[in-house]
């Protein structure tokens, strides 16, 4: 397989072919991840709740992501890699600058960070100095305290329309690539089709250009209750390479998600 680049998103988006989405935090997972064909892998802040422990991913720090995205750039894959940019890393755009640039170091070929329009400046800061960005909208976890919890966003008709207008203010900006979580379906598809630019959903419904879950959630290691979006992929499989196969296969010919796993 050629390595998967942007572009190679761009163009499955322009055909209609999903693509599939997956956090790593090792390299031997996201080796096993990326033969299976899992197209993006993410260096989630997720792993400040699934590996340290924490109730929320905001206690995780820069230094936390640079090790796990240096062990996820030494997997012998083909995937793309994108590594979020940690909770309160970004306060200026020139920190956001250099918390990006140092992530890219350890091996990121994208960043992703969480907010809505009041981000555009910082963008294009990053998009003209060769980084490319994807803004996770929706349920933002590091505003977590903000939110009162982890609720769906954009169920009334004012806050619908306020998402849309930010995406389409943070594509003007430079964003390569939107990931909405916890939005309904339709609204989701409604972004989609306002921009051009890949959108990628978890918990947002089957009408986007890719899909993405916490490894450890499908592959059945959930601790609690599993949000509603998840599939444990593990269950009718019986090994992390196949899990990571048949979710790849179920992205791709759009099987997954299916009605109950969205909002
Ligand atoms: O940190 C993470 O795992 C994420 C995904 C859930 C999108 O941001
Ligand atoms: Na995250």
């Amino acid at each position: 397989r050629h390595p998967i680049t942007l572009q190679t998103l761009n163009e499955r988006r322009r055909t209609g072919q999903p693509f599939s989405c997956l956090t790593a935090y090792d390299a031997t997972l996201a080796t096993l991840a990326g033969n299976a064909g899992i197209e993006v892998l993410l260096i989630g802040d997720s792993l400040g709740m699934v590996l340290q422990g924490h109730a929320s991913t905001l206690p995780v720090t820069l230094q936390d992501m640079i090790y796990h995205t240096r062990c996820v750039a030494r997997a012998d894959t083909t995937s793309l890699i994108m590594a979020d940019l940690p909770f309160m890393t970004n306060t200026t755009t020139v920190q956001t600058l250099q918390a990006a640039g140092q992530l890219m170091q350890a091996g990121a070929h994208m960043v992703k960070l969480e907010g809505e329009a009041w981000l555009a400046e910082t963008v294009t800061a990053l998009t003209q100095r060769g980084v490319p960005v994807c803004i996770h909208m929706g349920l933002t976890p590091q505003s977590v305290n903000a939110l009162g919890g982890y609720r769906v966003q954009g169920r009334n008709a004012q806050q619908a329309e306020a998402m849309l207008e930010a995406a389409k203010t943070l594509e003007q900006a430079g964003a390569a690539v939107i990931l909405l979580e916890c939005v309904p379906r339709e609204l989701a598809g409604r972004i989609r089709d306002a921009l051009e630019v890949p959108v990628i959903g978890i918990g947002a419904g089957p009408d986007v250009d890719g899909q993405i879950l916490v490894m450890h959630d499908m592959l059945g290691a959930t601790t609690g209750r599993a949000p509603r979006f998840v599939r444990d992929f593990m269950a009718d499989t019986g090994s992390i390479s196949a899990a990571f196969r048949a979710y790849h296969e179920a992205v791709t010919t759009r099987s997954f998600p299916s009605p109950e796993h969205c909002f």
